[in-house]
């Protein structure tokens, strides 16, 4: 089933479910799942270029530089147009006026979450090194505390999910991510979500958004 709202932007802070949420929209519509922070430790798990410019950015929570963003998502969403799901970008009005010009977005998702609850999931999040589903230890638990229960991969803690990162990384969401939220507010885009409900009443409200 393809989605009436084909290009789909999930705004929201750290740790807000974005990934979590992402990863059931595709399933349900077929659309295109691009998160700029996946791509981006691929290219430092790989040692690339961009990947060894970006690591320190990500490791102290600060965005890596607009151009290089803009540059490394260019292509994959021009590629994607049909139909899209951005998740963590765009993070910055330079970005957004970026993408308006490669492809207008339909429909903008804002996922909320206060600072405490981020810290609080952020700090007991798993993620599987093979398959990339995403856990957290107190909420949506592995049988075993260091192996996936779906594929038996080893369980991860990113290297940014230490609390005083996260902590950065919500300062650096209010400063240069959520003035997001009135630049899409004028463009009669943006369709608030509270993230502190359950993954499934989450999802049914954002399905429900995208097939209006
Ligand atoms: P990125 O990877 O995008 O990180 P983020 O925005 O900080 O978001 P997270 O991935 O931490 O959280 P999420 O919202 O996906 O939550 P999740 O579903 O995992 O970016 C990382 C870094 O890359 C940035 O700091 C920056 O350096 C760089 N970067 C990336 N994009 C960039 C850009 N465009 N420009 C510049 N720099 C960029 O869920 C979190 C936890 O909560 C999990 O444990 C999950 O199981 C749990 N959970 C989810 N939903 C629920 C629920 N409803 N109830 C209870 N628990 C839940
Ligand atoms: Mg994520």
């Amino acid at each position: 089933m393809m989605s009436k709202k084909m290009r789909v932007v999930l705004l929201g802070p750290p740790g807000a479910g974005k990934g979590t949420q992402a990863k059931q929209i595709v399933e349900n519509t077929g659309l295109v799942h691009l998160s700029t922070g996946d791509v981006l430790r691929d290219e430092v798990a790989r040692a690339t270029e961009l990947g060894k410019t970006a690591k320190g950015y990500m490791e102290r929570g600060e965005l890596v530089p607009d151009g290089l963003i803009i540059d490394m998502v260019r292509g994959r969403i021009e590629s994607a147009a049909a139909g899209f799901l951005l998740d963590g970008f765009p993070r910055t009005v330079e970005q957004a006026e970026a993408l308006a010009k490669i492809a207008p977005v339909d429909v903008v998702v804002n996922i909320q979450l206060a600072r405490d609850e981020v810290v609080r999931r952020l700090t007991a999040r798993r993620v599987c090194e093979g398959c990339g589903k995403i856990y957290n230890l107190l909420y949506n638990a592995p049988e075993d505390k260091s192996t996936c229960s779906a594929c038996g991969g080893k369980l991860l803690q990113r290297d940014d999910d230490r609390q005083d990162v996260i902590e950065n990384r919500y300062d650096v969401y209010e400063r240069s991510t959520a003035p997001l939220i009135d630049y899409y507010s004028e463009r009669q885009l943006l369709h608030d979500v509270d993230g502190a409900q359950s993954s499934q009443a989450i999802l049914s409200e954002i399905m429900a958004i995208l097939s209006e």
